[in-house]
């Protein structure tokens, strides 16, 4: 039989507080909700009511129960007013000082068997634990933002965290309709852990210049299909909080520069930059606390601006290569009402590529998706061709043959010789310097990258990328040509992994490296970050989709040329590599797919 809660009292009704009050609330619990002054008080009570009015104007909750729910709420300033709950959460600020006199406090204040727990996300439990008597009730919740909506949370114990309150705890969640991974008191836990060194690493491209906000965020949601990109992140879980877990995390994490926080984020929060809460973080918001992001002067301009750019007009495109990028990536330009010229090594591999395009297209028409005449008229749009000197009079040509920097330099050498002056160049390649291709022509200004993601004809996102010589309209044409497509350019600069894989693949490097590490399971680390970030898939599903031998590769590569000691390869990843454990096209990876 685990404990009952019959009351609970809640700390700091800020952005984590306000929502775990509702939480409760919900559940049926009274809650004694406080704070440090009645201004902060009424805030918080503003957040709650806001929260449940807008869930009743959406249906999500009757009148009658938000009013239920509200009166469960007893609103205090001081922490006196916790002396007879059962539980107390903490959710003040990301300070160790200020949590451990909170905590001593606490414990003069509360019943003796009152447990205390913390909400922090990234300092010690077992340091704040130690600031009562009662070391042994004291534990780690540590909810999601937003609370009520987030479905996970860690239960952090530590050393001397009684098995009993663990229990409590867990039964606890369980009747919040929560789900919990209990875990040891380590800095960042699992979801931040794996998740701030990815938000530090997006904030520094921004400081670079290297793409822009909207760019960053697109890219992660589109690519990746996130909830979120990792900048409205930062803004919804607060910049000044979002500093002191990274700087907790890097003193307390084997001081990993990747934590270290990128000194932008400084900046903004010493500007009074603080993101959703102030009004005005990465983005502008309507007001403090409002959701609703309003233009400002960084937010870009029109489409049609992009064509006063200087952008080309394109109708003709050739595409070379007969591999699944080719295939998908002709079958997008016919669709999308282009001429395309098809060039292959020869013309078996063209039949088998009209075959493999007419395919996918009647797959369309079987979905419901394409009419029988658009797929015909889209087929008639191709010319299939094994010469590359029918590529002469196309407007842009899209490189899609094998990743090796020798095959492309060649082949965009012919290009420079065969295709008309102001053609512009595109490769697919998602590795390779883009620079190192476009400096085998004589046109380097016309070279960009054009990184469509697999399958093509599905996925929304289109890297854009430009190399130092790439000029403003070669980059405004191949926008223009994505937006024509039905596709969401982003731009950036000539670096490994570009935005998707630079910023997606040492997070799931990071992950292999805490399992390797014992600290949790996989299946505990693929809950957390779906359950607890709302991600499609957790890091080992995805490791086992993408092939392990293909991430080993990227983030090779991204170790080398960023020399960054946390982006080197996990060794577990290069062993399971080596047994041939490549993930699900082997039938085993992380998991066993044979079995299933
Ligand atoms: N923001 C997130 O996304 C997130 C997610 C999970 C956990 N956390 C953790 O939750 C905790 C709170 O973070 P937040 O983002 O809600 O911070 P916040 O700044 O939004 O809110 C903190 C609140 O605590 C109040 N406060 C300060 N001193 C107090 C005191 N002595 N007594 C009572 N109240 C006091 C402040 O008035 C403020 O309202 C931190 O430990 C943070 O790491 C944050």
């Amino acid at each position: 039989m685990t404990r009952e809660f019959a009351s609970v009292g809640v700390v700091g009704l800020g952005t984590m507080g306000a929502g775990i009050v509702e939480v409760f609330a919900r559940n049926g619990i009274d809650v004694v909700a406080v704070e440090v002054t009645e201004a902060a008080l009424e805030r918080g009570r503003a957040t709650l009511t806001g929260s449940t009015d807008r869930a009743v104007a959406k249906g999500k909750l009757a009148a009658a129960d938000r009013d239920a729910l509200l009166a469960r709420v007893n609103w205090q300033v001081g922490l006196e007013a916790l002396h007879s709950v059962d539980l107390v959460i903490e959710a003040v600020p990301e300070h160790l000082d200020l949590k451990q006199r909170i905590f001593a406090e606490l414990d003069r204040v509360c019943k003796p068997e009152t447990i205390l727990a913390t909400n922090t996300s990234s300092l010690s439990v077992t340091e704040i634990s130690v600031a009562t008597t009662r070391p042994n009730q004291v534990i780690g919740i540590h909810f999601f933002n937003p609370a009520p909506v987030m479905k996970l949370v860690e239960i952090v114990r530590t050393v001397v965290t009684s098995a009993e309150v663990v229990a409590d705890v867990e039964g606890l969640c369980a009747r919040l309709g929560k789900v919990d991974v209990t875990i040891n008191d380590r800095a960042g836990f699992i979801a931040n852990a794996l998740l701030f060194g990815y938000l530090n690493h997006a904030v520094s491209m921004v400081e670079a210049r290297y793409a822009s906000r909207e760019d960053i965020d697109a890219a992660m949601k589109l690519g990746c299909g996130l909830p979120m990109g990792p900048l409205a992140l930062m803004d919804l879980i607060g910049l000044d909080t979002a500093y002191e877990i990274l700087d907790t995390m890097y003193r307390r994490g084997g001081r990993d520069r990747r934590h270290a926080p990128v000194p932008l984020i400084k900046q903004m929060v010493t500007a009074g930059l603080l993101g959703r809460k102030s009004g005005r973080g990465f983005y502008t918001y309507e007001r403090p606390g409002s959701p609703a992001v309003v233009p400002d002067e960084q937010t870009p301009v029109s489409a049609e601006s992009t064509l006063d750019a200087g952008a080309r007009g394109i109708a003709k495109v050739g595409v070379v290569g007969s591999g699944t990028m080719a295939t998908g990536i002709i079958e997008v330009f016919a669709k999308a009402g282009y001429e395309v010229v098809s060039v292959t090594r020869g013309a078996e591999k063209s039949a088998k590529l009209f075959e493999a395009v007419k395919t996918s297209l009647n797959k369309g028409v079987v979905r419901g998706k394409l009419s029988e005449a658009d797929r015909d008229a889209a087929l008639g749009r191709i010319t299939w061709s094994a010469t590359l000197e029918h590529l002469a009079d196309v407007d842009l040509v899209v490189e899609a043959v094998i990743e090796e920097l020798s095959v492309k330099k060649a082949l965009f050498a012919s290009l420079d010789e065969i295709c008309k002056p102001g053609v512009v160049l595109a490769t697919t390649t998602s590795s390779l310097p883009v620079i190192d291709i476009a400096m085998a022509t004589q046109r380097p200004a016309d070279v960009v990258g054009l990184h469509f993601f697999n399958p093509a004809p599905v996925m929304p996102l289109v890297e854009i990328v430009q190399t130092i010589r790439t000029s403003a309209e070669t980059t405004a044409t191949v926008k223009a040509v994505c937006g024509e497509l039905g596709k969401t350019g982003v731009v950036c600069g000539d670096r490994s992994g570009f935005i998707v894989n630079a910023l997606l693949f040492p997070y799931l490097n990071d992950a292999v490296k805490m399992l390797e590490a014992s600290y949790s399971t996989a299946d505990d680390i693929d809950h957390a970050m779906k359950l607890g970030c709302g991600y499609p898939m957790g890091p080992f599903e995805l490791l086992d989709v993408v092939g392990l031998d293909v991430s080993l590769a990227i983030q090779r590569e991204l170790y080398l040329e960023l020399r960054e000691p946390g982006f080197a390869p996990a060794p577990l990843l290069e062993h399971l590599v080596t047994a041939g454990y490549l993930g699900r096209k082997a039938g085993r990876g992380f998991r066993d797919h044979t079995r299933r």
